[in-house]
């Protein structure tokens, strides 16, 4: 099996950063791989299904179209909670591959 490519990129939990490096695809989503590695609380309730809107995130740098790509029924998830910012999204719409190269990503609470 061939490796996937090394994803660099910084979450933030309550001004706290941490530096995650996963590998392409390593983790199903953004999501799971935050619940793995920072583990904040009461985050993802749903288990990805893109309802709860526990995962929620705010994301700076990066490529743009990560923020352009929004999925199923993350549009309506989204805007129940009042989160009409482009760069807000669901992390378990959001697959680990090179578009979140170099991207800060903000847990909202
Ligand atoms: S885990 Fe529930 S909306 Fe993402």
């Amino acid at each position: 099996m061939i490796a996937g490519e090394k994803i660099g990129f910084t979450v933030v939990e309550y001004g706290n950063s941490r530096k995650i490096e996963a590998c392409e695809n390593e983790y199903r989503n953004l999501m799971v791989l935050i619940n793995d590695q920072v583990y904040p609380e009461g985050f993802g309730e749903c288990g990805g299904q893109g309802r709860c809107a526990t995962c929620m995130v705010r994301i700076e740098g990066g490529d743009v179209s990560l923020l352009s790509e929004r999925h199923r029924n993350e549009e309506s998830t989204l805007g129940k909670k009042g989160a009409c910012s482009a760069n807000v999204r669901l992390s378990c719409q959001i697959l680990i591959n090179s578009l979140l190269n170099g991207a800060t990503v903000y847990i909202e609470e």
